[in-house]
């Protein structure tokens, strides 16, 4: 069985195709990057113009033809309205022109079951962290629940607001991650409310010590050094709460070394298994939507044409 799906929730244009062991025929992106940051009308526009030559590249890439599709998926939710719009409509238009089911999927559980079958994580905590979320998720009776979660923006947001403050372009992490190689410690805002965190007094505290006179690469450091064990912390207590011994890391941020090393570090010592998405798979991809297609319709789960409306604040735990 072979699932194509579409991936549209957010800057990315993405197309994936997956077999019914998750095996990944083809994973290919096109993205919108603007340097002043997102603008969502003008995301949808470039995915509309994207996907019609993603969706043929892709089959190309796979050595197969549309005939050999058997289920589309796409990401339904959550994400900005144009863009779910736009990848809703292009899903649409494929599963009526070859005649196969369609199927809207959760982004966030997506990335959580990318991450599971890419690594083999049975039963994990997973801290997803992205530009646009970042939570701890864990699947307990059968249905996935957000210990902890931020209280105003994602992670990923954070370092690119930041980022594009000081002028280091869009997106910030990869500049932040280089730029903090070599930095020293600066206290910064350390905000962790029961199992939530919040992010938005270390971007404000780390530009006022910017203007005071602190060098840049201290800030990212030190921006990187508090978020990250901020989420750290939170993670910790997810696995002790939930007695699970495996973490997994996912989303865009999950490409981050300094995170990974945090995470590893804590892990090791309480005896979890540590886990990080590939690379390829961590930020907005279609492969992940493919799989979580492949698992929803392997479940049983069906949709008609006119249940695809798009849910721009569609929750992991609805
Ligand atoms: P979602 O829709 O799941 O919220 P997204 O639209 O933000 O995802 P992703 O590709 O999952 O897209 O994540 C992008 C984010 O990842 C950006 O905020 C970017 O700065 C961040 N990021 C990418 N590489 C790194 C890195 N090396 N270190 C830290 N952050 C990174
Ligand atoms: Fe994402």
């Amino acid at each position: 069985m072979l699932c194509i799906g579409l991936e549209g929730t957010a800057h990315t244009a993405g197309i994936g195709i997956s077999d019914e062991t998750g095996t990944i025929l083809a994973n290919i992106a096109k993205n919108y990057f603007p340097k002043e940051g997102i603008h969502p009308r003008k995301a949808a526009e470039h995915h509309t113009s994207a996907f019609p030559e993603l969706i043929s590249e892709a089959i190309k890439k796979a050595g197969i033809s549309f005939k050999d599709i058997d289920l589309i998926s796409f990401s339904q939710g959550p994400g900005l309205a144009p863009c779910l719009k736009t990848t809703s409509t292009v899903a649409r238009t494929l599963a009526l022109s070859i005649n196969k089911p369609l199927i809207g999927v959760n982004h966030c559980a997506a990335h959580v079951e990318i991450g599971k079958v890419k690594t083999g994580a049975k039963d994990p905590i997973t801290l997803y962290v992205s530009g646009g979320n970042s939570q701890v998720i864990g699947e307990t009776l059968g249905k996935y629940r957000v210990f902890g979660e931020t209280l105003d923006i994602a992670i990923g947001n954070a370092i690119d607001k930041f980022a594009r403050e000081l002028d280091l372009g869009f997106p910030g992490g990869p500049v932040v991650e280089k730029e903090a190689k070599n930095g020293k410690y600066i206290p910064l805002p350390y905000t962790v409310k029961g199992m939530d965190f919040s992010f938005t007094g270390i971007v404000s505290d780390a530009l006022r010590k910017k203007d005071a006179g602190a060098s840049l690469k201290d800030l990212c450091f030190s921006f990187q050094e508090t978020s990250f064990a901020m989420l750290t912390e939170v993670s910790e207590r997810a696995l002790s709460h939930t007695e699970k011994n495996e973490l997994l890391l996912t989303g865009g941020v999950a490409a981050n070394s300094r995170l990974k090393e945090m995470l590893e570090i804590m892990c090791n010592e309480r005896e979890a298994k540590f886990y990080a998405v590939p690379r390829e798979f961590a930020g907005d991809n279609g492969a992940m939507i493919a799989w979580q297609g492949i698992r929803m319709h392997k479940e049983g789960l069906k949709q008609d044409i006119q249940n695809t409306s798009v849910r721009p604040e569609w929750r992991v735990d609805d």
